[in-house]
């Protein structure tokens, strides 16, 4: 039985735009768990090309999350940005690995070990390197906002900017 892939308040990183990306992520791999997986009707799974295509798709919005990301960082000045970047590619080779052993197995449900193994991966990503600049994101604002600091205005204006991207 398929566990429902539901958004856990607990992985949020208290920065709203990215909060909504990551959930948007985890919709968006929860619907497709829910289109082809085991208790879907077998009018909807067992069709390999539409499955692959499917997480071909989610991948490619994993993708386009990091390069926004990656601006973001950069926008905030996040001094460990290059190491991110290299975990953003490392993550997407894994995942491009993964389409192929499942595009080879021809994989037409998304069964449960699949499913384990795609929200693995989006997991990984979002509690562990994501953790690490939230933290400095988060110690960015308390600099900016403390007393003393309240003259910063490029700093303020760059950290109001990222806020509201992309
Ligand atoms: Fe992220």
């Amino acid at each position: 039985m398929t566990r429902l892939l539901t958004w856990h308040d607990e992985w949020s990183l208290n920065i709203d735009v990215l909060d909504e990306e990551h959930r948007g992520l985890i919709e968006h791999l929860a619907d497709i768990c829910h289109r082809f997986g085991p208790e879907a009707s077998p009018r909807r799974s067992g069709d390999a090309c539409a499955l692959i295509d499917a997480l071909t798709d989610l991948g490619e919005a994993v993708r386009e999350h990091f390069k926004r990301e990656e601006e973001l960082m950069q926008t905030v000045g996040y001094e460990d940005v290059a190491e991110h970047r290299t975990e953003h590619a490392l993550l997407m080779a894994e995942y491009t690995d993964q389409l192929r052993h499942w595009r080879a197995e021809g994989i037409d449900v998304f069964h449960e070990e699949a499913q384990e193994d795609a929200r693995d991966w989006i997991l990984d990503h979002i509690l562990g390197a994501d953790r690490d600049f939230a933290k400095a994101f988060h110690e960015i604002e308390d600099h900016l906002t403390s007393a003393g600091h309240c003259h910063d205005v490029a700093a303020r204006a760059r950290l109001n900017a990222a806020r509201r991207y992309p």
